[in-house]
């Protein structure tokens, strides 16, 4: 099986570029192992070293000036690889002020020569581009009109995916952009690829699932629950614009209320399901969580958890980032097309009605597709 490509839009951000250091990293090794992956169990067929790293960004500066500035490594990870990440092709997208068909004209370009100069990859487009103002794809009949209606400086993230689907490349929505609509969904059938999304599932929410999977279980009652998010980084700098952060704020609350089975709050005739987000500039990349869990037992006695988590946004993002990349390769290779709900786990919101919600039907759900991909 082919070992990926991964084509990134936003290559040189906090995330972009802490993959790239990942994958030069894995190239260094020089082993067929890395342990940050969850797919290296199954992956012996792919040649993980040799996945590759191409993509695009605003920014002008060398990757390996990129992965400094972000600060998110220390330089002894990524010192050894400093010459391998400033030959990563990574280009400038098109002018924002082109309209969607010239850009992806453009776009597709650009792939086509990637994945020449990458003849024996498996190209995957992965969208690391920052969150934007929420627009409702659902609302047009045909791609045509969306090209007409929108413009690509404020939803770039259409021109990618359409690009990447025209060249018949697989893609991956890790942003709580909300690109996967119908009509694209549909496209990504009609381009033989697969697709997935919305949102990586990284720190927070990816804990959430789990322990509200865990209070169902048990029947006990959750009567509200409050999540604060403090982070520095540019991810965090461009949530503080509230359209911005609408999505990703959707993204964040919706899926309690499916795990349950009934609207948390509805006590109270309102959801007390809260989650916040500040931008908080000494944090970083070092994102600080807290949460609090009212909850109800038997006799409706109330009890409560306090959650505080010190994580690390991208050192979360980038193994999974790469892992979905691997899925889609094997996916890719195995026939698959249209958006992949059993890639549930990986992302906070599914934007396909069916799949699974829980934390055990979403790991379920990866084993059984990591069974049928042996
Ligand atoms: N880190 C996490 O844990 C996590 C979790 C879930 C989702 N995400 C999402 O992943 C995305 C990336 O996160 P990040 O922290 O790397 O953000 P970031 O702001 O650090 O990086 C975004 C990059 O995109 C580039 N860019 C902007 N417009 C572009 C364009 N039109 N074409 C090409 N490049 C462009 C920027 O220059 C920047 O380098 C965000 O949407 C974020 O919300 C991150």
């Amino acid at each position: 099986m082919k070992s990926p490509l991964l084509i990134v839009a936003g290559a040189k951000g906090a995330v972009g570029s802490t993959v790239a250091a990942a994958v030069a990293d894995m190239k260094q090794t020089g082993k067929n192992t890395y342990p940050w992956l969850m797919t290296a169990d199954w992956t012996d067929k792919i040649i993980l070293q040799e996945t590759a790293f191409a993509g695009w960004d605003v920014s002008e500066k060398k990757m390996s000036q990129a992965v400094a500035l972000q600060g998110v490594l220390p330089q002894e990870h990524y010192e050894p690889s400093i010459a391998m990440l400033d030959t990563m092709d990574v280009r400038k997208p098109p002018a924002a002020a082109t309209g969607y068909t010239e850009q992806i004209r453009i776009l597709s370009q650009d792939i086509d020569d990637f994945i020449k100069m990458h003849p024996r990859h498996q190209p995957v487009f992965v969208n690391l581009l920052p969150a934007c103002a929420v627009t409702k794809l659902e609302q047009y009949d045909a791609l045509s009109d969306v090209y007409r209606e929108l413009a690509p400086a404020d939803f770039p993230d259409l021109a990618y995916v359409m690009a990447a689907m025209a060249c018949g490349v697989p893609v991956v929505n890790f942003t709580s952009n909300a690109v996967e609509c119908p009509l694209v969904v549909r496209e990504a059938f009609q381009a033989d690829v697969p697709l997935c999304g919305r949102d990586g599932k990284t720190g927070q929410t990816y804990l959430k699932v789990v322990i509200a999977s865990a209070l169902k279980a048990r029947n006990l009652l959750v009567d509200g629950w409050y999540s604060l998010n403090i982070l520095g980084n540019e991810d965090g700098r461009n949530l503080s614009d509230p359209q911005k952060a609408s999505g990703k704020l959707a993204n964040k609350t919706d899926f309690l209320d499916t795990i349950l089975g009934y609207p948390v709050g509805k006590g109270y005739g309102q959801s007390t399901h809260k989650v916040a987000i500040e931008f908080y500039p000494p944090r970083g990349d070092s994102k600080e969580s807290w949460d609090v869990v009212d909850m109800k037992g038997i006799f409706g006695m109330p009890m409560s958890i306090r959650m505080n988590m010190q994580l690390r946004d991208s050192i979360l993002a980038a193994p999974m980032v790469i892992d979905l990349a691997v899925w889609m390769a094997a996916l890719k290779a195995s026939g698959r097309t249209g958006f992949v709900p059993e890639l549930a786990f990986y992302f906070k919101k599914a934007p396909v009605p069916g799949s699974p919600v829980t934390f055990q039907e979403q790991i379920a759900a990866l084993q059984n597709l990591a069974q049928d991909l042996k």
